[in-house]
Order: C-alpha cells, then structure tokens, then sequence
C-alpha cells in the first residue's frame, strides 16, 4: 500500500522522507521523532551562521538540508552511509573532513561548520576546480551521484590527499565509470583551493569548551554524571551504528547523549609505555597515528568502511558494542590493549578482551562508559588480515590479527585474535600454546593449525560458511608466517 501511495510522487522526488512519515501514520504513533529531548543548536551553513532552538538533535542532517534548506544537491541513495551522495564537507577543529550527512545528526553540526554542493563554487559562481574537472573529463552521466563526488574529492583537494582511489572508496557511481571521475580528480590536484571554502569552513566556536546543552556534555565529568543519573540514554559517537537505528529502524532516542563535545575525549597521549586514544578519537585518527607505529594496522583501516566513515566513526563507538566483526578489536587484542571504563567517580582498567563476555554482552554495568583505549608500546611484529567480499566498503568476514614475537628463532610470545570465528572477538589460545616455545618454522606453523579447531566453534551466516571460516583462519596464520619470511602474500602486493 506505501508503494502504491509513492507512485504518485513526481520524478526525482526523494520519497525516503516521506515513506517515513507514511509509516508513522500507518503504524499509529509518531515513531520516528519524540520531542521530549530537544536541543538548541548553532553552526555554520555555507559560510552562513544558522541557529536553531528546540530541534530534534537525532533528526538526520541530510534530512534538514534537504526539506528545510532546500539543499537538495545532496543526494539520498542508500541512507546508510554506503554510496557517498549524501556527502557534505565537515570543518570544526579537528579539520576538515567530508562526511555522509544521512548518517550525521543535527547533534553533531553544533559549533561545527558544514558545505554542501552548493557551496563549493566561489559567490561569483566559478566552479571549484573539482566541479570543472568534472565537466571538462565528462565525469558524469545522470548527476545523481556527481555532487557527492564533487564534495569528497574537494576535501581531498583541501587536504593535499592524492590517494584518490581510498579517498572515493566509499562513493558509489552506477552509470558513468569511474575512470573518467579518477582523470578528473588527477587534473584538477595542481589547481589551488578557492579561498572562500576555507572561510566558510572555520567553525563558529573552534573552543568546544562551552557547554552546549545537556545533550552535548563538554567535559567527561558532566557525562559520567549524566549517564550515570540516565543509564537509559544512547550515547552516540559518530554515530555511523546509531544513525542506522533511527534511518532504518525507525527507533526513537528519547535520551541521546552526543559525545563529540567532550573535550578530554579527543586527547591522545604517546608516553614511553603507552599510546592512550581518547574514546572519541575518528578511526581515521586511529589509522594516522597506527601508520607510524604498527603499519600493519594502518593498512587493514584503509578498508575500514570509507573515508566518509572512518571520519565519522569513534573507536569507542567500534569497541563498545561487542559486535563480532567490529574491526578494531582483533588487533587491539593482538597488542594487549585496555579499556578504561568509568562510572561516575568510579574507574577501572580491562583487557579489551575481557570485555567481550558473550554474544550481545558486554563486561559494562549500566550508566558505565569507555573513557580511553591504550595500547603498550612494543616492537611492531603485528599483521592484521581483514577478509571481506569487497576490497572496498565491507565489513569482514573474517579478521585475524597476529602479534608474534620471536628471539634467536624461537617463539617468544603469541598474541592471535579473530573476529567473524565466533559470537565475539576471541583470542586463539590454543593455537598460541601450540607456538610459544617452539622454533619459528613453517613446520611448527603447520603443527599449530589443528588447534584452530579448539579455540573456535564458526557458524554459517548470510557472508560465509563455517569450513570456509576455518580454512581462512588456517591460511592466515601461514600467510603470517610467509609474509615474516619475506614472501609477497597481499593480493594487491603480488605481480608476475
Ligand atoms: C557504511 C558503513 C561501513 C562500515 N564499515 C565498517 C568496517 O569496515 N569495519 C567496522 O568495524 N565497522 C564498520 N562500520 C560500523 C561503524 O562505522 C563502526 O563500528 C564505528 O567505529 C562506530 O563508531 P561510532 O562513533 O560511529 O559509534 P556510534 O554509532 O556513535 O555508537 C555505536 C555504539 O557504541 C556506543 N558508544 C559509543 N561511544 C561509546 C563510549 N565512549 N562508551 C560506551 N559506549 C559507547 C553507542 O551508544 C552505540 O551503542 C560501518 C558502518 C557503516 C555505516
Ligand atoms: S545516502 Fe548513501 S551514504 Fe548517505
Ligand atoms: S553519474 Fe549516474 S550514478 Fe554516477
């Protein structure tokens, strides 16, 4: 009956928004938006100051640029952070970013700065040279992908970011091929960013140290007080999970508690013992910082979903909710990471790999909340190996990570964890057993498989089966052991 009732909307009518409000009428109550939490937000809109009182701060921004600011070059495709069309440029502090605004909140835009596709050319209505390479290297066919395009491949421009091909991994292009859009991107890297762009990027209120509401805690121990005083609340990071409850299912947040204002938790500390990440460090922060001390990590988190997610998304948003396949876990374990949890004055320190308990249950007590992640320095001997049915834009199927350490050709120790082999990320001790002691040979390698079969039980979902679970996980430790021995074993890495 929806369906039938949408036909009717004109060609090019985005009818998401719509279906929405066709539902909550049809299911008899208003389950897409309660009003009881609202929020008084300000930010800057291409290069304009906005401010809204008593919004809705988990309404999708995407949303509101489109029905109230009639914005509607950004596109809806997916609604779920997996195409780019809906991709506008970010600038707070941290820097400048393009994001997907079907998975932001108009939570998030406080104190921030945010450009469409309309802002991108200068008031004189030149185009950014992006938007002319475009023209110029016919890289658009039907246009419904291209201002997302445009958008991300200007903060690259902005950035000096020349890897093209990881910077568009996240946008989808179903019509016009994507070697004319890379040519384009290729032309248009000498030109200079127009300077309006950066004007209207500088976000309003760069110093978050205000207090924006009790929605939005500025300081962790105004959260730790209000989460502990509300253990009902959603705290929401990036909300690249969060957003897919309200986009897909539809589900309230009656109490959303946005996090990206809490000053300590952008911090990251390196002493000599430790790196500590703030839980509100991007995976992209995570991925910056890994580059120089575990390479290794750096390069499994290229394919952590897309630039557009890796900008948004929170590794205490990744670690925090058990998911068997989250994609940091497995190495974090690998290198002895802790969590620091607190409770209102309480705090406590934990194995990552304690914290994962079972299947949907986690080692974290109602009103309780990840503070930081730290990882012990070491020498780097870690590989993580991330199995997806895509190179671009999946989650893995399977994720092993591998922390073996070998003296005068021994195996010293053996830190080994998997997620996608279990109901949650788990350590292989059996197999490290079968390895600490023992020559570092292919002979040694090949004597520890069987005891995959002890550590893990996989099961057979909708991405694979069980036998191919295990017989991936075997072959990761042998490709760990080849790749040790100098052997060229990443797909991309070997050539005739
Ligand atoms: C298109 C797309 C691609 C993706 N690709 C990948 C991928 O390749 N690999 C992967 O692992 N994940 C992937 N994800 C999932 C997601 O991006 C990550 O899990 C991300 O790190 C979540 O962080 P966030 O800050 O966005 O979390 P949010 O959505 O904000 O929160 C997630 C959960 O954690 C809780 N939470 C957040 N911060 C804290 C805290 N400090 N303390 C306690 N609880 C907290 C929230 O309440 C919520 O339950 C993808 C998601 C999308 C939409
Ligand atoms: S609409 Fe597809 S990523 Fe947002
Ligand atoms: S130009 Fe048609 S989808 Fe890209």
């Amino acid at each position: 009956m929806i369906k039938s009732r949408l036909s009717c909307l004109p060609e090019n009518n985005n009818p998401a928004p719509l279906l929405r409000r066709i539902e909550a009428a049809h299911f008899g109550t208003d389950r897409v938006r309660r009003r009881d939490f609202l929020m008084d937000i300000s930010f800057r809109l291409n290069g304009e100051l906005v401010s809204l009182t008593d919004v809705d701060p988990t309404r999708s921004v995407l949303d509101f640029l489109r029905e109230d600011k009639g914005l509607t070059g950004t596109k809806e495709g997916c609604n779920e952070g997996d195409c780019g069309a809906c991709s506008a440029l970010v600038g707070d502090a941290g820097g400048v970013r393009a994001q997907n605004t079907c998975l932001m909140m108009l939570g998030h835009l406080d104190g921030r700065a945010l450009v469409t596709v309309e802002g991108l050319a200068a008031p004189d209505g030149t185009p950014h040279p992006v938007q002319q390479a475009l023209v110029d290297h016919h890289g658009s066919q039907c246009g419904f992908c291209t201002p997302g395009f445009a958008v991300t491949l200007a903060a690259g421009h902005l950035s000096s970011d020349h890897d093209i091909k990881t910077l568009l991994g996240g946008n989808l292009c179903r019509c016009t091929g994507y070697a004319p859009i890379l040519r384009a991107a290729e032309a248009a890297a000498t030109e200079t960013s127009p300077p309006h762009l950066k004007d209207a990027l500088e976000a309003p209120r760069p110093d978050a140290s205000k207090e924006a509401g009790p929605a939005c805690p500025g300081a962790v121990d105004a959260l730790a007080t209000l989460y502990a005083d509300h253990p009902e609340a959603t705290l929401i990071g990036g909300a690249t999970e969060v957003a897919l409850d309200v986009n897909k299912a539809l589900k309230d947040l009656p109490f959303p508690i946005f996090l990206g204002q809490v000053r300590e938790f952008d911090k990251i500390e390196i002493t000599e013992d430790k790196i500590t990440f703030g839980a509100g460090a991007s995976i992209e922060t995570l991925r910056r910082i890994m580059a120089g001390h575990h390479p290794g990590f750096a390069e499994m988190l290229t394919r952590f979903g897309s630039a557009q997610v890796r900008a948004a998304g929170t590794i205490g948003g990744n670690v925090a909710n058990g998911s068997p396949i989250a994609e940091t876990p497995p190495p974090l374990i690998a290198l002895g990471a802790e969590l620091h949890l607190r409770h209102r004055d309480a705090r406590r320190n934990l194995p990552l790999e304690q914290y994962y308990v079972a299947y949907g249950q986690q080692d974290r007590r109602d009103g309780e909340f990840i503070e930081a992640v730290s990882i012990p320095r070491q020498k780097d001997r870690l590989r993580s190996y991330k199995i997806a049915r895509r190179f671009d834009q999946d989650i893995c199927t399977v994720l092993g990570a591998f922390n073996i350490h070998v003296n005068v050709g021994k195996v010293l120790s053996a830190r080994i964890a998997f997620g996608g082999m279990a109901g949650v990320v788990k350590r292989a001790e059996a197999v490290e057993r079968a390895l600490i002691g023992r020559p570092w040979t292919r002979e040694t390698v090949a004597a520890a498989l069987d005891a995959f079969e002890t550590d893990f039980a996989p099961i057979s979902d909708l991405r694979a089966g069980a036998d191919y679970r295990r017989e991936v996980a075997r072959n990761l430790l042998l490709r760990y052991w080849h790749e040790d021995q100098g052997t060229p074993v990443a797909v991309m890495g070997v050539t005739p």
